[in-house]
């Protein structure tokens, strides 16, 4: 089942926080990972942080080449 959404997801992220991106496109929790790779995909979260308490656009699409951020790859 394809789970992937194709926009990006608009989130507030906390300064210094560690939050994990979904890569897999399998998590229920769009854009973070729920452990649903677990099994099923050789892929893993990626861990990240942010350096200013706001409001980011995080890719759901999983093709952006700056993860975890939307650059509008999702359009091509
Ligand atoms: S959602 Fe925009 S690049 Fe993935």
């Amino acid at each position: 089942m394809d789970k992937k959404v194709k926009q990006p997801i608009q989130v507030n992220l906390d300064k210094d926080r560690v939050y994990f991106w979904c890569t897999c496109g399998l998590s229920d929790k769009q854009p973070m990972c729920d452990g649903s790779h677990k099994g099923k995909s050789e892929k893993k979260s990626q861990s990240f942080r942010v350096e200013e308490t706001k409001e980011y656009y995080l890719c759901t699409c999983k093709l952006t080449k700056n993860p975890p951020y939307c650059d509008g790859s999702h359009n091509s």
